[in-house]
C-alpha cells in the first residue's frame, strides 16, 4: 500500500472533514508499507506498528534524541496487565521507557471504580500540561475504564484540550492503529494549532478478543494472564459491567498456548485474571469450567505457582475447592469479596448470597484446605446501611478472621442502581464505621500472621527491597510478604525461608 493510501485510510477513519494538507510535513513515502492495511487482527495492528515505527523514527530525528514513554496504571490487576500490552507496543514502535512523567508519550490507564480514582487523574493531568508546555514533542494519552464514561470524555474534550489520544477498554487492542493516527494528527499537520488534534475512539462494547499482540511484562518471572473480560453480575454499586462490558471468555487453547510461551520465557507464576473467574468458560461454544482450566494450567511444565483473581462467592464451586485441594501449584490463597456481612444489604447489592451462605462457604473451604489464606473486599456505607447492618459485617470479620481485607468507603457511581437509592449514609457516619472496621481488620490480620512465625515457608523472591538494598522481598503461597537478606540473582526463584519475625503485615526471614 502506498503511503498516500495510509493517509486516506486514517483520514477517513478519524479526521473526516479536515484538509488533506494536514499531512504535509513528514514524507510518508519513506514508510515501507506496500499493501492495504489488512482487515483481520492482529495482522492489522502489526501493520500499524510498522507505520508508527517510521513516524517515531522521523519525529525523534526532528527532536534530536530518542523518544521516551511512561505508562501510569491506576486500579486493578486487569489494568496492570493492559498496561503491559501498551508498553509492549510502545517499545515495538521505538519509544524508550522512562520512570518519569516528563516523557514524550505519557499514557494514563485509568480506573473509575471509585470517584477518588477519577479525581486523581484530573489532578495529575494538570501537571502533565506543565510538562507538555516545555516539550513540544510530548503526547498525552488516556485509556481504561474512566474513558468509558461519556461525561468524562466530554469534560476532557472541553477542559483538557491538550490531551492527544483517548480510547477505552474495548479497543485497547487497536492501540498501534490509534497511536499511528494520533502521531499523524499531532505532527503531520502543518498549520494546525495544538488542541485541534485530539483523537477519540470509544466503543460501547465488543465481543472481540484479539490474540497474539506484543506485551512487555513488568516482572520476567511472573505474569498476569487474562482468561476473561467483562462482568455480567451488575452488583448494584459497581460501574465495572458498564465500562468493561459483558463477560467474554478466551478459548482455553489460547490461554494454554500463552502460558506455555510464558513458561518457556522463564515465567514461574501466573495470575489468571477475570472480574469473576468462577464463571469462566460457561458461555464458550464448547463450555469448560474454571476448575477444568486450572487443571490444564497445572500440567504446564515450568509453571510452579498459579494464582487467580477475582472469585465471586455465588459461583465458587465444589469442583474448584477440590481442584485447589489436590493441586501442588495453585497457591493457598483465595480472594473472596464479602462486600457486606448483612444479608439485607447483600440483597440490595445484588450479590446473590447471604451472610450465612458466605460463612458456610469459608468453612467448607477451610475444611478442605486448612492452610488457605482468605482475603476479601468490604464496602462501608452502602445506601441504607444501618448500625445493625454494619455490626453484621463486623461479625463476619470476627468470625472469618480474614488474613487481610481491602476496605472501601462506598462511592456513588453515576448510572449504577445504588446511586439513585434513597438513604445514602451520611459521610461522617461512614467514616466512623470505616475506621472501626479497619482497626478490627488490621488487628485480626496481625494476629493471623503470627501463626507462621518460626516456621519455614516457600517464598518466591520478587525484587530487591525498596528501602534496603541488602534485602530481597518475596511472597509466600498465601500472598504474605517476606523480607530477607539476599541478592539480585535470587529474583524469580522459590526458596525455603525461615520466618524469624512477624511484623504484622510482613515477615523478616532468612534462607534455610
Ligand atoms: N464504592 C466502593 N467500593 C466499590 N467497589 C466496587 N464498586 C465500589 C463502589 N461504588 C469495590 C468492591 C470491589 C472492589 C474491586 O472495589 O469491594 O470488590
Ligand atoms: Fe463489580 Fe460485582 Fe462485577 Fe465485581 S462482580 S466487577 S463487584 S459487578
Amino acid at each position: 500500500m502506498s503511503a498516500k493510501s495510509i493517509r486516506h485510510n486514517l483520514y477517513d477513519i478519524y479526521r473526516k472533514g479536515k484538509p488533506k494538507e494536514m499531512y504535509k510535513e513528514i514524507d510518508l513515502d519513506q514508510i515501507d508499507v506496500n499493501r492495504e492495511p489488512p482487515a483481520e487482527e492482529p495482522a492489522r495492528q502489526y501493520y500499524f506498528m510498522k507505520a508508527a515505527k517510521a513516524y517515531v523514527r522521523q519525529i525523534s530525528g526532528r527532536k534530536g534524541s530518542p523518544l521516551t514513554f511512561h505508562v501510569s496504571t491506576f486500579g486493578c490487576q486487569m489494568n496492570a496487565r493492559d498496561s503491559e500490552k501498551l508498553t509492549g507496543i510502545l517499545k515495538e514502535i521505538g519509544y524508550l521507557p522512562t520512570d518519569t512523567e516528563d516523557a514524550d508519550f505519557v499514557i494514563y490507564n485509568t480506573c473509575t471504580v471509585r470517584e477518588n480514582a477519577n479525581n486523581k487523574v484530573y489532578g495529575r493531568l494538570g501537571c502533565l500540561n506543565g510538562f507538555q508546555k516545555k516539550n513540544p514533542f510530548m503526547m498525552i494519552g488516556l485509556c481504561g475504564c474512566m474513558m468509558q464514561e461519556p461525561a468524562v470524555v466530554e469534560k476532557i474534550r472541553k477542559s483538557y484540550r491538550f490531551v492527544d489520544l483517548i480510547f477505552g477498554t474495548h479497543n485497547l487492542y487497536k492501540f498501534a492503529e490509534l497511536i499511528t493516527a494520533a502521531l499523524e494528527s499531532r505532527f503531520l499537520s502543518g498549520t494546525q494549532k495544538k488542541g485541534d488534534s485530539m483523537i477519540v475512539d470509544i466503543w460501547e462494547g465488543t465481543d472481540k478478543i484479539v490474540e497474539d499482540l506484543p506485551n512487555q511484562r513488568k516482572y520476567p518471572f511472573k505474569s498476569g494472564v487474562n482468561i476473561m473480560f467483562g462482568c455480567n453480575n451488575f452488583c448494584s454499586y459497581c460501574i465495572v459491567p458498564y465500562v468493561r462490558g459483558r463477560e467474554r471468555s478466551r478459548e482455553p487453547e489460547d490461554i494454554i498456548r500463552e502460558i506455555k510461551t510464558l513458561a518457556a520465557e522463564g515465567v514461574v507464576e501466573v495470575m489468571l485474571l477475570g472480574q469473576n473467574v468462577n464463571s469462566y468458560g460457561k458461555q464458550l461454544e464448547r463450555p469448560i469450567s474454571f476448575a477444568q482450566l486450572l487443571q490444564k494450567v497445572e500440567q504446564i511444565p515450568g509453571i510452579e505457582r498459579i494464582r487467580f483473581m477475582t472469585s465471586h462467592p455465588k459461583d465458587l464451586s465444589e469442583e474448584l475447592i477440590e481442584t485447589m485441594k489436590n493441586s501442588s501449584k495453585i497457591c493457598r490463597h483465595l480472594h473472596l469479596p464479602l462486600q457486606s456481612g448483612s444479608s439485607a444489604i447483600l440483597k440490595q447489592m445484588n450479590r446473590n448470597y447471604t451472610k450465612e451462605q458466605y460463612l458456610k462457604l469459608v468453612d467448607k473451604l477451610r475444611a478442605a484446605i486448612p492452610d488457605i489464606a482468605v482475603t476479601t473486599d468490604i464496602i462501608v456505607g452502602f445506601p441504607g446501611e444501618t448500625e445493625a447492618d454494619f455490626e453484621e459485617t463486623m461479625d463476619v470479620v470476627r468470625r472469618v478472621e480474614f488474613d487481610s481485607a481491602f476496605t472501601f468507603l462506598y462511592s456513588k457511581r453515576t448510572g449504577t442502581p445504588a446511586a439513585s437509592m434513597e438513604n445514602q449514609v451520611p459521610e461522617e457516619v461512614v467514616k466512623q464505621r470505616f475506621d472501626r472496621l479497619l482497626k478490627e481488620v488490621q488487628e485480626i490480620a496481625a494476629k493471623k500472621a503470627m501463626r507462621y512465625q518460626g516456621s519455614v515457608q516457600k517464598v518466591l523472591i520478587e525484587q530487591i527491597n525498596e528501602q534496603d538494598a541488602s534485602l530481597v522481598t518475596g511472597r509466600m503461597s498465601g500472598n504474605s510478604v517476606v523480607h530477607l537478606p539476599g541478592t539480585e540473582d535470587m529474583i524469580g526463584t522459590i526458596v525455603d525461608v525461615y520466618l524469624a519475625e512477624c511484623k504484622g503485615f510482613y515477615y523478616i526471614g532468612e534462607v534455610r
